[in-house]
C-alpha cells in the first residue's frame, strides 16, 4: 500500500509533510536542496530538511537542517533562499512567531523576522541571528512579510520580501546592504493596480536581455481562463534592473497545473539556472491519498530556465535523460506503455487535436487547451491554458504525477495524478508520431 503513489523519479519525504523549496544552492560540486518540512503528514510545526545531489539521480537524504529552536522563530522556521557569500554560505529565512492572545494573525499577533544563519559546508547551519524585526518594516505593512531573497548586482546586496499590505495589497519590499548583514529599507514595489492581497515566495531572476520579478501571488479573482488555481505563480518581466526606476510589466502565470506553488531558482557553476516547485498547493479542496501512507507532497522535476523574447522556458534539466529506459516510437493515434513511469515526446501536432491518458481528457482547439480529469479519480477538475498555436508537446509521467510542456517549454502544466493503472495508453484522435521512453528511479540514501 505505502508503495502505491510514490514517485519513481522524483523527491518526496519518506514521511511527513514537504512543502516550498528553500535556500537551493551549488558548493563545490554539491547541491544542497532544503525544504520546508513537518513531522505530521497534514502539516505542523515548519523545520528545513535537506537532500543532497552531485547529479540529481543520485540524492542523500541529510535530515533536518534548521530548527524553529529560537524565541524569534519558535512558530516556524518558515522560507528563504541562500546567498553564497565568497564561499560562505548566507541563509535567510523568515522566523515566525505567533504571539499568545486572541489575534487574526493577519494585522496583529504576529512576527515575522529576517533571520540569517550561516555554514561553511551547507551541512551544519549555525550563528543564528535575527537581521529584521516587525519594527524594521514600513507601517503600512501587515504581519504577512516573509520569504526573503537575496541577490547581488553592481557590488551592492538586495533582498526582496514578500508582503501584504494593512489594506490587503500585494507587494514586494526591496532592502539593501553592504555588508549582507544590515539591511536598509528601500522601496516597496507594486504593479501599476490591485493585484491580489498578498505575494508570496518572490525571486528575481536576471538574463541578459531581460530581468524577471518572479512570486506567488494570492487573491486573484479568475476571469477568461486566467488564474484558475486558489493562489498563482507567475512573473512581472521588468522594464529595468530592479533597484532602478523599475516598472512591472504583465504578470505572466508559469504553470498552469493543479499542484504547483512556491517556485525557487538558482544558478549552478555552469551559469545555468535552475528551479525546483513545490508539487502542491495550500488550502486546496482536493487531496492527496498519500496522507493514509504518512506522507505528503513532493517537488517538481528539476528544470532548466532560459528566457526568449521577454518570456521565461522552463524543461526538465538533461541530467534526466540518463534515466531513460526502454524506447517506444509509432506513427499512428496510440501508443501503449507498460508502466507509469515514462517521458513522452509529441515533436508535431495537428491544429486541433484530442489526447487522453490515465483517465484525463486533453482538448486542443481555438487557441485553447482544456484539461479534463473529472473523469479520473484524483478529486481534481478542469483547467485551461490560452495557447495561440502548439507547436509541440512533451509529458512526464511518474508513479502520481504528470507534467506537461508545451512549445518546448513556454507553457507548463503539473499536476498530481492517483489513477491505479500501470498500463498506460497514451492516444490522439488524429494519427500523430510519438516517442516515448519508460523511466528509471532515482535513489535517495537514507539519513545516515
Ligand atoms: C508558501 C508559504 C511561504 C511560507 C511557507 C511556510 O507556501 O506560505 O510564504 O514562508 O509557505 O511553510
Amino acid at each position: 500500500m505505502k508503495e502505491m503513489y510514490k514517485l519513481k523519479y522524483h523527491l518526496e519525504p519518506a514521511s511527513g509533510w514537504m512543502n516550498d523549496p528553500n535556500g537551493l544552492v551549488e558548493k563545490d560540486g554539491v547541491y544542497h536542496i532544503y525544504y520546508q518540512y513537518a513531522y505530521e503528514a497534514e502539516g505542523g510545526l515548519k523545520y528545513w530538511k535537506q537532500f543532497t545531489t552531485k547529479d540529481f539521480l543520485h540524492y542523500q537524504d541529510e535530515g533536518i537542517a534548521l530548527s524553529p529552536d529560537h524565541p524569534h522563530d519558535k512558530s516556524g522556521a518558515y522560507s528563504g533562499c541562500c546567498f553564497n557569500d565568497h564561499g560562505l554560505l548566507r541563509y535567510y529565512y523568515t522566523g515566525n512567531v505567533k504571539l499568545p492572545g486572541d489575534y487574526d494573525f493577519i494585522n496583529a499577533g504576529r512576527e515575522h523576522n529576517v533571520m540569517m544563519v550561516e555554514s561553511q559546508d551547507g551541512l551544519v547551519l549555525d550563528h543564528k541571528e535575527v537581521l529584521l524585526y516587525n519594527k524594521d518594516y514600513p507601517s503600512n505593512m501587515s504581519c504577512h512579510v516573509r520569504d526573503p531573497y537575496v541577490y547581488v548586482n553592481d557590488g551592492m546586496y538586495y533582498m526582496v520580501l514578500g508582503a501584504r499590505t494593512l489594506d490587503s495589497h500585494g507587494c514586494v519590499m526591496l532592502y539593501t546592504s553592504k555588508d549582507l548583514k544590515k539591511w536598509d529599507y528601500m522601496k516597496t514595489v507594486n504593479y501599476h493596480k490591485p493585484f491580489g492581497y498578498m505575494w508570496e515566495c518572490p525571486n528575481y531572476l536576471s538574463f541578459e536581455n531581460k530581468k524577471f520579478l518572479f512570486c506567488c501571488p494570492q487573491g486573484l479573482e479568475s476571469h477568461d481562463y486566467d488564474y484558475e488555481a486558489i493562489y498563482q505563480n507567475g512573473y512581472f518581466p521588468l522594464s529595468t534592473d530592479l533597484e532602478k526606476d523599475c516598472k512591472l510589466e504583465d504578470f505572466i502565470e508559469f504553470d498552469h497545473g493543479f499542484d504547483i506553488y512556491a517556485q525557487q531558482f538558482f544558478k549552478d557553476e555552469n551559469g545555468r539556472i535552475v528551479m525546483a516547485g513545490w508539487m502542491g498547493l495550500p488550502d486546496i479542496d482536493y487531496t492527496n491519498p498519500t496522507v493514509e501512507d504518512g506522507y505528503q507532497h513532493a517537488f517538481t522535476l528539476f528544470r532548466e530556465i532560459t528566457e526568449h523574447e521577454g518570456r521565461l522556458y522552463q524543461y526538465p534539466i538533461e541530467e534526466y535523460k540518463s534515466l531513460r529506459e526502454d524506447k517506444k516510437e509509432i506513427h499512428g493515434t496510440s501508443l501503449e506503455m507498460n508502466t507509469s513511469c515514462f517521458e513522452c515526446h509529441l515533436p508535431k501536432l495537428p491544429q486541433s487535436f484530442k489526447l487522453h491518458l490515465r483517465g484525463v481528457d486533453m482538448e486542443y482547439e481555438d487557441g485553447l487547451f482544456t484539461i479534463d480529469m473529472k473523469m479520473n479519480g484524483s478529486g481534481r477538475g478542469e483547467k485551461h491554458i490560452k495557447i495561440p498555436e502548439i507547436y509541440n508537446m512533451t509529458i512526464f509521467s511518474d508513479t502520481s504525477s504528470l507534467e506537461l510542456f508545451f512549445n518546448d517549454g513556454a507553457y507548463a502544466f503539473t499536476t498530481r495524478i492517483y489513477d491505479k493503472s500501470d498500463n498506460v495508453e497514451i492516444v490522439c484522435n488524429e494519427d500523430i508520431d510519438i516517442t516515448a521512453y519508460s523511466m528509471k528511479n532515482i535513489t535517495v540514501e537514507p539519513v545516515k
